[in-house]
């Protein structure tokens, strides 16, 4: 590895490609050959407002974003967008539905982890006399009642006729559950059983998986949001697809007895101004464009989902391969596990301490799965290599063969003169 850099697992912020840093190193000393460094640079320049068009294009391009849909460049992270999904989204159906009677406007969350939970949680702070309804929690379904460790069935669903949200996450990073893309794969979105005849008011968190993989009927969305921080960039910027008729005039649904939303939550002033009321976060955003663009040139979002297929693939596998062992321990259900964090126990008294010990000996870091949770996350995101997955996948055979085998419990000296 060049630059003394290791494997890097981590969830976030996590891997870039190191071309693309190597490019943005020079950046910072000259943009675009302007003469001056990207952080240094006015955001009104023409040179910078040429690239974030570009960066709009790239994301417009390698996911076919229709028509219908605005990209906005927003700060916050994945935390902002739990409000400003909320405060917009109440606005808008505040404007169609002026006198509903406050408790009739529902929110509806889908709850398959700790992000989609604490969006929920936010939500029900927002709402004000509007209704949060939990359309599926995951945990219910778990053997401890507790645990988020899959994706619900179609039966336990239960959305509201006529929501002025409908919320899911589609890759939960801590718990490592994620919805499947393929539409007859019992762990896909239920699409089939969202209200018929509106424009859907669905909002999807893809935080943690944007570009990993084409998305899933991204025109029947609402707003698809993503902080940049695990597969295109730096933190500091979050990416909103947002359809036309959500952007609305916050002010007017305040005006009607809404809850004023801060400007810099609006969705209006950023699509009017080209996601430049204020100043952008420059730098995140040009170290976006240079990955989007390496990521064009490899193919896209079509050439990462078949190569993030392989190494999810083979990660689970020797999953698979040390549970039946017994040497290590799935936290999720095979059908609901996600492709970008594989999160499993290992198992045994301080067999996690020396599992990770032994990965950082050879090199590879970020394994340590989130404090609510423990045990062992490995990110595969996308600028992870097959390459560096491989390694990974060695050493997990090494450690399953070099683990001690349980040996069955020996009767005790007092049972053997019973
Ligand atoms: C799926 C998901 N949603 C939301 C967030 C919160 O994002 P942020 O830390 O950018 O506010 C994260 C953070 O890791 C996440 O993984």
């Amino acid at each position: 590895m060049p630059h003394g850099r290791i494997t890097n697992f981590g969830a976030g912020p996590s891997a870039l490609p190191v071309e693309v840093l190597e490019e943005a190193a020079q950046g910072l000393l000259n943009f675009e050959g302007t003469g001056i460094g990207i952080a240094e640079i006015s955001h009104r320049s023409k040179e910078f407002t040429a690239y974030l068009a570009g960066v709009e294009a790239q994301i417009r391009t390698q996911l076919a974003v229709p028509p219908t849909h605005t990209i906005l460049f927003l700060q916050g992270g994945g935390t902002a967008q739990f409000s400003a999904i909320v405060l917009n989204m109440l606005a808008r159906h505040r404007l169609l539905h002026p006198d509903l009677p406050e408790r009739e406007r529902v929110l509806d969350y889908v709850l398959t982890g700790s992000w989609s939970a604490a969006a929920a949680k936010e939500a029900a702070r927002l709402a004000a006399g509007a209704t949060v309804h939990i359309a599926a929690d995951a945990r219910t379904l778990s053997p401890s009642g507790a645990a988020f460790d899959r994706i619900p069935p179609r039966s336990a669903y239960a959305f509201s006729p006529a929501p002025a949200l409908i919320y899911y996450c589609e890759n939960e990073t801590v718990s490592g559950t994620q919805f499947a893309t393929d539409p007859a794969d019992p762990a896909s979105f239920p699409f089939d059983l969202l209200p018929s005849g509106t424009l859907l008011p669905l909002v999807g968190d893809h935080s943690s998986s944007f570009m990993s993989r084409p998305i899933p009927r991204l025109a029947d969305h609402a707003i698809v949001y993503a902080g940049a921080q695990k597969n295109v960039g730096p933190a500091g910027l979050t990416v909103a697809i947002v359809r036309q008729d959500c952007i609305v005039d916050v002010d007017a649904a305040a005006r009607l007895g809404g809850a004023p939303v801060p400007t810099a939550l609006a969705y209006a002033p950023f699509a009017k101004q080209l996601s430049m009321p204020n100043t952008p976060p420059v730098f995140a955003l040009y170290v976006t464009g240079l990955v989007l663009r390496h990521s064009a040139a490899l193919g896209g979002v079509e050439h990462y989902a078949a190569v993030n297929r392989r190494k999810q693939a083979k990660v689970y596998a020797a999953l698979r391969a040390g549970e039946a062992k017994g040497v290590l321990r799935g936290h999720v259900q095979p059908g609901s596990a996600s492709w970008m964090n594989v999160v499993f126990n290992v198992l045994g008294d301080g067999a996690e301490a020396r599992f990770l010990a032994g990965a950082e000996a050879q090199g590879m870091k970020g394994l340590k799965g989130h404090r609510s949770v423990g045990g062992i996350r490995a990110s595969l995101y996308n600028a992870v290599t097959e390459e560096e997955v491989d390694k990974l996948v060695a050493y997990m055979h090494e450690f399953i063969e070099q683990a001690p085998v349980e040996q069955p419990a020996l009767p005790s000296e007092a049972a053997k003169t019973e």
